[in-house]
């Protein structure tokens, strides 16, 4: 096999850096040589390689983002891009590419493969939204940042008897809000795969209220379209209809930030190791994850047609832990 290239794309997300130390560490171990391409497909158009040992990776198990950097890259979308993005491993002797990122990332490496590069996906998202994988890196520690937000939030809203509305990300994926609403005990939890209405969150504030309750938490995932007007929308039908006093809180891009929790670094610990054993079982067009704490991989255009199915269960069980 000729040299291993990895590159991390998309949004970037905490437990990127373990991943990457993991396949620098397994390759160099099996006597590969690898290079890390910096800022995703962009870096790789324009030659940004680095050749990568044992130490360039020390040191980083523990940081949040990606050494390498991360970008969405327009002309990698193109034939001709990715024409060229071959040509350029070709000169650099990289017959294999591990890719860390989203379904996105994923569709490019899905696209190289076709062209002849052995790629394999590493699922590096917050929004843990790809269905082929319990869990994508950067979910947990994204959770974790969410629930401390809400545990501060809810000493200020107790304080002035408030409701506090934090708005999570997730893009069209409620888990992290799912997830982080429960551990964080939230009165109320908005998911864009759940039809809840503006009015059900009025008439849910006016019973906690009724049983003494002043302060509350709801927690709003970005992509729940299903309330109007989104987090300014039900502050607005709050004060109005409740009389309640509403303060609104968007964590943005806190989420993606912070040392990666020991969750997180263990799983991008063994993905990374499994991407590149399969590279040397001479395996392409795969992405690896985790089901049922084994380690797994997948046809990237299998994974990617998968539908992510929410947790009805755990939603349910949310609504009648917050009555
Ligand atoms: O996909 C990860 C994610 O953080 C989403 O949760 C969010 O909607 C989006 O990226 C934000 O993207 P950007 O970093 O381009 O603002």
């Amino acid at each position: 096999m000729k040299a291993i290239g990895i590159l991390t794309s998309g949004g970037d997300a905490p437990g990127m850096n373990a991943a990457i130390r993991a396949v620098v560490r397994t390759a160099i171990y099996y006597g590969y040589k690898v290079y890390g391409i910096e800022r995703g497909y962009a870096g790789l158009l324009e030659k940004d390689f680095r050749e990568m040992d044992l130490s360039s990776v020390g040191d980083i198990i523990q940081k949040g983002g990606t050494v390498l950097k991360s970008s969405r890259c327009d002309e990698f979308r193109t034939e001709e891009g990715r024409a060229k993005a071959v040509e350029i491993l070709e000169e650099f002797g990289v017959g294999s590419l591990v890719v860390i990122g989203g379904d996105g990332s994923f569709t490019g490496a899905n696209k190289l493969s076709q062209l002849g590069v052995h790629t394999i996906g590493i699922p590096g998202t917050i929004d843990n939204d790809l269905a082929y994988t319990d869990y994508t890196i950067g979910f947990d520690t994204a959770t974790n940042t969410v629930i401390d937000a809400i545990g501060k939030l809810r000493d200020t809203s107790s304080s002035h008897d408030r409701v506090n509305i934090i708005e999570v990300m997730g893009r069209r994926c409620g888990d992290l809000a799912l997830f982080a609403g429960i551990a964080g005990g939230a009165e109320s939890i908005i998911v864009p795969e759940m039809d809840t209405k503006t009015e059900d969150i009025v008439k849910k504030l006016k019973t906690t209220q009724k049983r003494g309750k002043k302060h509350s938490i709801i927690v709003l995932a970005e992509g729940a379209e299903n309330i109007e007007g989104g987090a300014l929308g039900l502050r607005s039908a709050l004060t109005i209809e409740d009389k309640a006093d509403v303060r609104i809180t968007v964590l943005g891009h806190v989420q993606r930030g912070g040392s990666p929790s020991a969750f997180d670094r263990i799983l991008a610990s063994r993905l990374g190791n499994k991407a590149v054993e399969l590279l040397i079982e001479g395996k392409s067009g795969r992405v690896v994850g985790i089901k049922d704490n084994k380690v797994i991989d997948m046809d990237i255009d299998e994974a990617l047609s998968m539908k992510k199915t929410f947790d009805d269960d755990l939603y349910e069980m949310a609504k009648i832990l917050s009555i």
